[in-house]
């Protein structure tokens, strides 16, 4: 019963997925089968958490669209700035069912789930809108915990968690908190899929508005630093959506990409330049510039431990402009783009011209915004 968005080419992609190399946390054995396999769309319950985020909505209406009974948990005020009202997100949202409830808090997380119908399937799209140190421990780890053990508790069959590539080679606290939730997911209780995908498309539009105002693309290091294949909300909550059904994706870890070769921050400064039909102006930086701000925010941030936060984002900051969003090969000690697999149909070039046409409208950063950019609030 699994649905498929992008008919035969995805189920191509699939196959190829299937036999890439997996990365060594794949090795598990597989659940022979999911208890509710048998059951047909309309008869299984999904909750999804993180419901009213970036990649959560699109997994929503994905599980609507392939008729899922699906439950879309939110908080009283949702989204970038907290904006949404309950009523805006069931608007948005119509064919789920909403819930409110707290999932910082263990009880009112079980609570919700005892007052319906017990899910079959958890998928968790949750993740600290700042990745802030502190948020993301009790975002990325501490709710995906209380998230966890409501569905044992409650019985659900399987966990779909959205995490990142990026902590493959982890050295930010967020990508540790991740990590140490995966490590529990795995413990058992229900079966899992641990969705690892590359960069998505806003985090790539960050200079757009930048091109667009006749400013120049910058870069640091040669450009040819930070590659990745990045991947559309759409596809991303298509691959989502089938975790909850396909079995060969029970008890995986799943990095995944969107279709394509691998881009280089020069490959994505081409595709936007020619999407608003401007010249070429680039401006290469040395990544040493980010490494003395850190540098003097972590001294600074010993009297002021207020500033340990900010030193963190510079962080994150580097690590986006320096390291890629494709498979890691421990052995070669190099990223590995023909290992990260594909999947879907929207390309980077076919988003950017889109931009270039109507507009930023759905990718804005929020408080993930580094340096201000795109930030959309
Ligand atoms: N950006 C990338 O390129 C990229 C690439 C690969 C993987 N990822 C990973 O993908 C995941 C999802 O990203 P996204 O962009 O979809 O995230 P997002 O738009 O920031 O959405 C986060 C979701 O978590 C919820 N949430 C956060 N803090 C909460 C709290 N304290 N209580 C209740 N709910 C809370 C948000 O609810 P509200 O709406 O109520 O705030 C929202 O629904 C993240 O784990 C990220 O690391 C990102």
């Amino acid at each position: 019963m699994t649905s498929t968005r992008h008919g035969t080419r995805r189920s191509l992609l699939s196959l190829a997925t299937a036999g890439a190399a997996p990365p060594p946390a794949s090795r598990e054995p597989h659940a022979a089968k999911l208890s509710y396999a048998d059951l047909s769309p309309a008869e299984v319950r999904v909750a999804v958490l993180g419901a009213t985020g970036y990649i959560g909505r699109f997994v929503v209406l994905e599980l609507v669209k392939r008729g899922f009974q699906v439950l879309a948990v939110t908080r009283p005020s949702s989204g970038i700035g907290s904006k949404q009202k309950v009523s805006d997100v069931e608007k948005a949202l119509e064919g789920a069912t909403v819930a409110v409830a707290d999932v910082t808090d263990p009880a009112d997380l079980e609570r919700c789930f005892s007052e319906h119908p017990a899910p079959h399937a958890v998928v968790s799209c949750l993740a600290s809108r700042t990745g802030g140190i502190a948020d993301s421990w009790a975002v990325d780890h501490d709710a995906n915990v209380n998230a966890l053990r409501a569905a044992r508790a409650v019985g659900a069959a399987h966990f779909v968690l959205l995490s990142a590539i990026c902590v493959q080679r982890p050295s930010l606290e967020f990508q540790r908190a991740k990590l140490a939730f995966e490590a529990k997911l795995r413990e058992g209780g229900t079966s899992w899929s641990i969705v690892r995908p590359t960069a998505f498309f806003k985090s790539l539009a960050g200079q757009v508005e930048l091109v667009a105002t006749g400013k120049p693309y910058v870069w640091f290091g040669d450009g040819r630093l930070a590659a990745c294949k990045p991947i559309s909300e759409a596809d991303l909550a298509s691959y989502i959506a089938d975790c909850v059904t396909d079995e060969a994706r029970v008890n995986r870890v799943l990095p995944i990409g969107g279709p394509g070769r691998a881009l280089t921050p020069r490959d994505q400064a081409q595709l936007l330049f020619k999407a608003f039909g401007k010249k070429e102006w680039t401006l290469g930086l040395p990544v040493g510039i980010m490494d003395g701000v850190i540098g003097i925010l972590d001294l600074l941030a010993k009297p002021f431990p207020g500033l340990k936060e900010a030193a963190e984002f510079g962080r994150i900051g580097r690590y986006y402009a320096t390291e890629s969003m494709l498979v890691w090969d421990e052995k070669e000690g190099r990223y590995d783009a023909d290992a990260t697999p594909e999947y879907g149909s929207d390309t980077l070039e076919a988003f950017f011209n889109r931009v270039a046409r109507e507009g930023l409208a759905g990718q804005e950063l929020g408080d993930q915004a580094v340096f201000n950019i795109n930030r959309g609030t």
